[in-house]
């Protein structure tokens, strides 16, 4: 075993990993990169299908991002944010909000404050303190309660976790966590309600139902009204749920539900700390200066809370952003006495070189280059996802940009899942990552999410080395 993984054992607790397994193994250490691969420390290279878990936007080592962290480097690394201001933080502010900006803004709320923090559960749990505290400022309740969906994952803060809804993570600190409540989610492939027989397509494609979902959430909110309170705030991811295993939801979901949202006088927070930054794809938008940032827009949905992390330093710093409106701002101005200050922040908070390398993974996304690559990506994802069907084990297959799940499940006419103990994505996941691609699963889900400057043969290697791996794990299991 190398020395720096014999170190690991003795000394490391890794996230979400069952170390009993983890110590069975040797592990990958990882020492460099370059674009959409990774080299271990036994020189091995791989590719990075998920982006180093779904960070990384414009591939490692990149040129320019590279050299706005070493420009940055020149200056200064970090200070405080408390009562000072800096230069890289104050560009990006005013660059997100530019960002935000609804494609056809006539009456839309403008999302133009910007609350720094340093990863997407912190992002969330800032949304989540000034909806509590604007809902109560308002009047608009007094004891302000949460609603967010079925398989919510919105991180792992106690904040966030109360409003999680994965019993598998969150039941067992139930007692430490708030209540909320939570609706039923989209999930076309496993709806009771879709009448559809499987077919060997994205279940949304084929679906027959009544959007029985968005009744639900309608009902919901009605519910609660009769109850004599109003949700304070409703929290989701647009377009696809993540952890929950990369489920999507049919397109005019979203604008649906936020009408109901709005119309009990519920804010809407919006997680985006996977779709954001042309994750979930190009949309319509024929040029680089209509592309989408956030998948909200490209659903026309503007929340009261945009929550962003992840992809925000193009995946080389861990740093956030919450954005809000000039309502909740109003809502903690006063006199010093009045003491309507928001007493919230991290020492990190604003850190210079997070944002210098963020504002200049922002320029690459607004780059023609970055927008035909992006889109040239999509389409190829498309059609190179289509080989998997001729694999039984393939239930659904499901892309938002450059977003991907297959569900692997035992039997694709009856979608009988497998029990999480055959470790059905695990398995999979070990297959690729032994010739040569990384990702990790969701259960039974597998993940594919290209950084943007994956190459086509680098892109058609990934989804083959899944078709492969989904073969060679069938074929072994009894
Ligand atoms: C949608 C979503 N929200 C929040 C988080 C938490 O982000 P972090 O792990 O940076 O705290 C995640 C992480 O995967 C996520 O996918």
């Amino acid at each position: 075993m190398h020395p720096l993984a014999r170190i690991d054992h003795r000394h490391v607790w890794h996230p979400f990993t069952q170390m009993r397994d983890w110590l069975r193994q040797e592990p990958i250490v990882l020492v460099s990169g370059r674009g959409a691969t990774v080299r271990d420390v036994q020189g091995r290279q791989y590719l990075d299908a998920n982006s180093s878990i779904w960070t990384n936007l414009h591939g490692h080592r990149h040129p320019v991002l590279d050299a706005a962290v070493r420009r940055q480097l020149g200056r200064v690394a970090h200070t405080s944010f408390l009562g000072l201001t800096n230069a890289p933080a104050t560009e990006l502010a005013a660059a997100l909000v530019q960002a935000a900006r609804p494609p056809r803004s006539a009456g839309a709320l403008r999302l133009n404050k910007v609350f720094f923090s340093d990863d997407g559960s912190t992002a969330v749990e800032v949304a989540l303190k000034l909806a509590y505290e604007h809902a109560r400022r308002s009047g608009q309740s007094r004891k302000p309660r949460f609603l967010g969906l079925r398989g919510a994952y919105h991180g792992d803060t106690l904040g966030a976790t109360s409003v999680g809804h994965i019993d598998l993570f969150h039941a067992t600190y139930r007692g430490l966590l708030f209540p909320t409540d939570s609706v039923m989610a989209p999930y076309c492939y496993r709806c009771p309600y879709n009448r559809a027989r499987p077919e060997a397509a994205d279940a949304r494609s084929y679906r027959r139902c009544g959007w029985e979902c968005v009744d639900q959430v309608a009902r919901r909110f009605d519910r609660q009204k009769q109850r004599g309170s109003n949700y304070a705030g409703f929290i989701y991811e647009p377009r696809i749920q993540g952890a929950a295993g990369l489920v999507p939801q049919p397109e005019g979901w979203l604008g649906r539900v936020a009408e109901i949202a709005r119309s009990h006088g519920t804010q809407l927070i919006a997680d985006e700390v996977l779709t954001g930054f042309g994750r979930t794809g190009v949309g319509t938008a024929r040029s680089a200066a209509r592309a989408p940032f956030f998948a909200g827009q490209i659903e026309g949905v503007t929340p009261d809370y945009l929550c962003l992390a992840k992809g925000l330093t193009g995946g080389y710093l861990p740093l956030a952003a919450t954005l809000t409106h000039d309502a909740v701002f109003g809502s903690f101005l006063g006199e010093y006495g009045e003491f309507k200050t928001f007493f919230h922040g991290h020492s990190y908070t604003g850190n210079q070189l997070g944002a210098a390398v963020a504002n200049a993974s922002l320029q690459l996304l607004r780059g023609a280059d970055s927008f035909a690559a992006r889109r040239q990506l999509e389409q190829l994802l498309t059609e190179e996802l289509r080989s998997l069907w001729s694999l039984p084990w393939v239930g659904d297959v499901r892309q938002v940009g450059l977003v991907v799940g297959v569900e692997l499940v035992q039997d694709r006419a009856t979608r009988a899942p497998f029990p999480l103990t055959v470790q059905a994505g695990i398995r999979v996941c070990a297959a690729m990552a032994r010739r040569g691609v990384l990702t990790r699963p969701i259960g039974n889900v597998v993940a594919l999410l290209p950084p943007y400057c994956t190459t086509p043969a680098q892109l058609r290697r990934m989804v083959h080395t899944l078709h492969e791996a989904i073969a060679e794990t069938a074929a072994l299991t009894p």
